[in-house]
């Protein structure tokens, strides 16, 4: 069960190696799933991945508990901040509150195709909109010294001509943007939900890549239903940046391949087990601070799969941590049900369905 430590990027690559985009590898913003737990665990896989929060509506930065949404560990730089809204100040107020907290890059979700989202005018139906999106770009722009960036899809509903994209990237390029992160799926806002938004829109990379092509000056990084490094460094020869999504939340092992494969550096843990011991002090510290030790623990059911013990330790995970007092004891407990697994059977590469598979 052993990362692979060996460098595995091609001479040129190691050559250019400080010169990698800071957005070569990046773990894309979930609703629900890449809260700060699931990133500081991430971390712990990967030094190098750039990891985003959840989409944070404006509203709820401004109106609600800002230090809660705000929160992060400094073990996770780098670390981008995903925000959600349409108005200009709003937004550079919000972008102000991230750069002051510490936050890496402010994103904007110009991909978000859900309901409640469209009515407040905001994500994917922002891309009808790009002098919009430029507005909010340059005010966020001239609030905070961080970098900004924007997420988002290749089209909007039925629409296939990738026109809508161009003059997206160019009129928020003008306003200052220069790094794209491109969701190679039209979002059809007319009646699928969030979920069928990720799955039935036809994937079609080319478009990312044709946009790469038609402006290299951009960083520009891909997303959209990648599930192994083979695939992502096939991209990496037509763009800038991989982002990984579900593949990455649920076979997080695989995250302990980046470091090595794509950066030519060691990977910072060997095995998963290793991981685990690594996450026990921040599982207690959190305990102590009130946080119970499930919203942790959550985030690691997909490490181990497919290896005799995975379904006890998933089990464990999901039953026994919820008791009164449960908490690093249940997690050593868990993890002893896996350990002993013979090597090879789970290797970073033999783990996990792909997330295709899977009923998300
Ligand atoms: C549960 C879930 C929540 C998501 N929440 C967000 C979000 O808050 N902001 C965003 O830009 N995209 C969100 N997405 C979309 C992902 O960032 C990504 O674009 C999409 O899953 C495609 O990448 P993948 O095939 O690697 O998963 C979400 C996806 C999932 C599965």
């Amino acid at each position: 069960m052993n990362a692979p430590r060996s460098p595995g990027v091609a001479a040129a690559d190691a050559h250019a190696a400080t010169a990698l985009s800071p957005h070569r590898f990046s773990v894309a913003p979930m609703m629900d799933l890449t809260d700060r737990h699931a990133r500081f665990f991430l971390r712990l896989l990967s030094r190098h991945a750039r990891l985003y929060t959840e989409m944070i509506t404006t509203g709820a930065l401004l109106h609600g508990d800002a230090p809660r949404f705000l929160r992060f560990d400094p073990a996770e730089h780098p670390v981008a901040i995903q925000l959600g809204g349409s108005d200009p100040a709003a937004l550079a107020a919000c972008a102000r509150m991230a750069e002051d907290a510490g936050y890496d890059e402010v994103n904007l979700n110009v991909g978000c195709p859900s309901d409640r989202v469209q009515s407040g005018r905001f994500g994917a139906c922002l891309m009808a909109e790009p002098q919009r999106v430029a507005e909010c770009v340059a005010a966020m722009r001239a609030t905070v010294a961080i970098p900004v960036t924007v997420k988002t899809r290749i089209g909007i509903d039925r629409d296939d001509d990738p026109t809508r994209l161009f003059t997206l990237v160019d009129t928020v390029h003008a306003a200052g943007c220069d790094t794209f992160i491109v969701h190679a799926r039209n979002a059809w806002l007319d009646g699928l939900s969030p979920k069928e938004n990720r799955e039935i829109p036809p994937l079609r990379h080319g478009v990312v890549h044709a946009l790469k092509r038609r402006r290299p000056q951009l960083t520009i990084a891909i997303n959209g239903g990648l599930t192994t490094i083979a695939q992502c460094r096939e991209h990496l020869r037509h763009v800038d940046g991989v982002m990984l999504g579900r593949e990455a939340y649920y076979s997080p092992w695989l995250l302990a391949t980046v470091d090595p494969e794509l950066f030519g550096e060691p990977a910072p843990v060997a095995t998963p087990a290793e991981a685990v011991e690594r996450l026990l002090p921040y599982l207690e510290r959190e305990i102590a601070a009130g946080t119970p030790a499930s919203a942790v623990t959550r985030h690691l059911l997909g490490l181990f799969q497919a290896v005799p013990g995975a379904r006890a330790w998933r089990r464990t995970l999901s039953e026994e941590i919820h008791r009164p007092g449960a908490g690093g004891t249940t997690l050593r407990k868990a993890l002893a049900q896996v350990v002993g697994t013979p090597p090879d059977s789970a290797s970073p590469h033999a783990v996990g369905a792909s997330a295709s598979s899977r009923n998300l």
